[in-house]
């Protein structure tokens, strides 16, 4: 298990988007290992897990990646390239994750019947929540991915900016999944570049919007 050695509060504060990466690097696999599985125990509603991870560390494929990211030069810099997608029929882990809490013993199976029904219910119902659950989930994934990276040495960018319709067609996944984001991971040959952040006054609110403290 590798060692985590820096605190939450000052990983937060010391991550940034770094674009300049160490060219052919590889990351360790059980340090990629350790932050992808420190991705997935993000939190997520229902504890579907809304989130499938295609880690891409061949170069060919990051050439090819290249153009789909808007030639976005840190995609073939990095040592690896994680697609991060949203699942948006997640209601279809509902069985899966149930029934491995009632077998751990998290969960009655009555309460395992109530749940499973309730959320297929809802999917059912909600026009809005397969796309909504699809991006808030994996997003927050996404944060826990890029600071569990941080704390282990790992630089991280998010990239918003590439073609949807070309990634699903490079990376094969099936039309229940829709990317979320890219994150390219790796080791940083110059620092990011130094970015502002709103002064807490104007980002934070008591009780009502605009009450002062
Ligand atoms: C959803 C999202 C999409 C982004 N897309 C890109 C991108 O396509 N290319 C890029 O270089 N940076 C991208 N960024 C990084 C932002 O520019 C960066 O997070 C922001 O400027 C704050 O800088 P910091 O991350 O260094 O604190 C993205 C960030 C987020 C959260």
């Amino acid at each position: 298990m590798p060692e985590i050695h820096h605190s939450i509060a000052s990983v937060m504060r010391e991550r940034s988007s770094v674009r300049k990466y160490k060219k052919g690097l590889r990351i360790p696999e059980h340090i990629l290992e350790e932050i992808m599985s420190l991705a997935g125990a993000a939190p997520s509603g229902w504890n579907l897990q809304h989130w499938k991870f295609i880690v891409i560390q061949e170069e060919e494929r990051k050439q090819r990646l290249l153009p789909i990211a808007y030639n976005q030069e840190q995609i073939v810099d990095c040592s690896a390239v994680v697609a991060v997608l949203g699942d948006w029929e997640a209601n279809n882990n509902a069985e899966k994750v149930c029934d491995a809490a009632v077998q751990a013993g998290y969960m009655t199976p009555q309460a395992r019947d109530k749940l499973v029904h309730q959320i297929h219910h809802t999917y059912a119902t909600d026009d809005s929540i397969d796309a909504k659950d699809g991006v808030i989930n994996p997003s927050l994934a996404a944060m826990q991915l890029m600071l569990a990276a941080a704390s282990l040495g790992i630089s991280s960018c998010p990239i918003g900016g590439f073609n949807h319709e070309e990634l699903r067609r490079e990376l094969q996944f099936p039309d229940r999944y829709k990317p979320v984001m890219l994150i390219t991971l790796g080791y940083a040959e110059k620092t990011a570049h130094q970015t502002i952040r709103f002064p807490i006054e104007d980002i934070v609110d008591y009780e009502v919007f605009g009450g002062k403290a």
